[in-house]
């Protein structure tokens, strides 16, 4: 059974059903509704040769390798010792400021943990699709949930991706199969919670802000959200994505990938692909730090592309308010209101305009701008 928020003591700090109710405009084509993996597993040998045109999406070529232009590395060791913790914010901070992304080194987390992370994670996707759609719901919101393609209430282009999407704060939900799954996530989502706490930490001083400003202010007792993504072999990839272009909504996310790469991200206009390396993880700004920093550090744009011989799997993590939280520029960055660049936004608000909307990108971002 699925755990129902509507049922426990945590009705306001979790979004509830009936909230993010999806419109009955919603398409869905049944024929597609129990995922890609579904549907190539159900192609006699696994192979298709076309992709079927739902999946189709008007795509300019691929960005060509780009050797010598790669997302900021940062080691996160400096942080640990007074010596060296001033360079690590400032490499965490200028990251920030020219990318929004960056992956991260000796951050604490064992490889182990990691793997066994990604192992219960596929163990998850590879359960049979009766077992898996008992979390499919239309409910963007739903505190568990399987689906495919996007996760919006509307209309859009299909997308080559099946995921799972669960909390891990305030409450820890998961799937009650495969059977580790839930001491896995948990434990993993617990780690995660502190790194990310300590980032938004580093972040904080980067800022000239006291080192507790995003977490006493923002993210605290806020929301933590899982998604695990699944994009296997794709037949035709050149016409497909795995996930269109989108910005992230909460404060923080931190990204690992199972070494098969896809993920892109927008910079300068040009979407640059974002290398495997084994151990780290990528961390990027969410809409929240943008609104925030007031515009100083960007929510930058990325996408998954898939490729047509092996699947990638990504379990992105992210911290962000609870809904009742108010969303808007620190008063130290936004000189005491004057420029301000962002209208003080209920955070429940700022997701019902993100979920809502079909071509993803940063238009949530932009309704609230002034
Ligand atoms: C996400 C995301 C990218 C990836 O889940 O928000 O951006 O590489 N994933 O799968
Ligand atoms: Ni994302």
């Amino acid at each position: 059974m699925i755990m129902n928020p509507n049922q426990n003591d945590h009705t306001t700090l979790i979004p509830s059903a009936s909230e993010f109710k999806s419109e009955s405009e919603c398409e869905d084509d049944n024929k597609y509704q129990k995922g890609v993996k579904h549907l190539l597993d159900s192609t006699p040998e696994r192979k298709m040769k076309k992709l079927p045109r739902e999946f189709v999406l008007p795509l300019p070529p691929r960005p060509t390798a780009t050797a010598d232009l790669d997302i900021p590395l940062v080691d996160l060791a400096g942080l640990t010792q007074p010596h060296s913790r001033i360079s690590a914010v400032e490499a965490i901070s200028s990251a920030c400021a020219t990318w929004g992304f960056f992956r991260i080194v000796n951050h604490g987390i064992e490889v182990g943990m990691m793997s066994e992370m990604m192992k219960a994670v596929e163990e998850f996707f590879d359960l049979s699709v009766e077992e898996k759609m008992k979390y499919a719901s239309d409910d963007v919101m739903s505190p568990v949930r399987f689906g495919t393609s996007l996760n919006t209430s509307k209309k859009h282009s299909r997308h080559w991706r099946d995921f799972l999407r669960h909390y891990g704060h305030p409450l820890h939900i998961s799937p009650q199969n495969p059977p580790n799954y839930r001491i896995v996530s948990k434990e993993y989502l617990e780690r995660l919670w502190e790194l990310a706490g300590g980032l938004a930490g580093a972040i904080s001083e980067g800022l000239g802000l006291p080192a507790g400003y995003i977490e006493d202010t923002l993210i605290g007792d806020g929301l933590q959200i899982i998604a695990a993504n699944y994009y296997p072999p794709c037949p035709e990839p050149d016409k497909a994505l795995g996930l269109a272009a989108h910005s992230d909504h909460g404060a923080i996310t931190i990204l690992m990938d199972n070494g098969v790469e896809g993920l892109e991200v927008k910079h300068d206009g040009a979407w640059i692909p974002v290398p495997h390396a084994p151990g780290t993880f990528v961390v990027n700004v969410g809409d929240c730090l943008e609104v925030l920093t007031n515009g100083k550090y960007r929510s930058v744009e990325h996408r998954a592309t898939v490729n047509a011989e092996r699947t990638r799997i990504s379990v992105a993590v992210a911290r962000g308010p609870n809904l009742s939280t108010w969303i808007r520029p620190a008063e130290a960055l936004a000189e005491c209101g004057a420029g301000c660049r962002y209208r003080p936004t209920l955070y429940s608000e700022y997701l019902r305009l993100q979920q809502s909307s079909t071509t993803r990108g940063k238009t949530a971002l932009h309704a609230i701008s002034m």
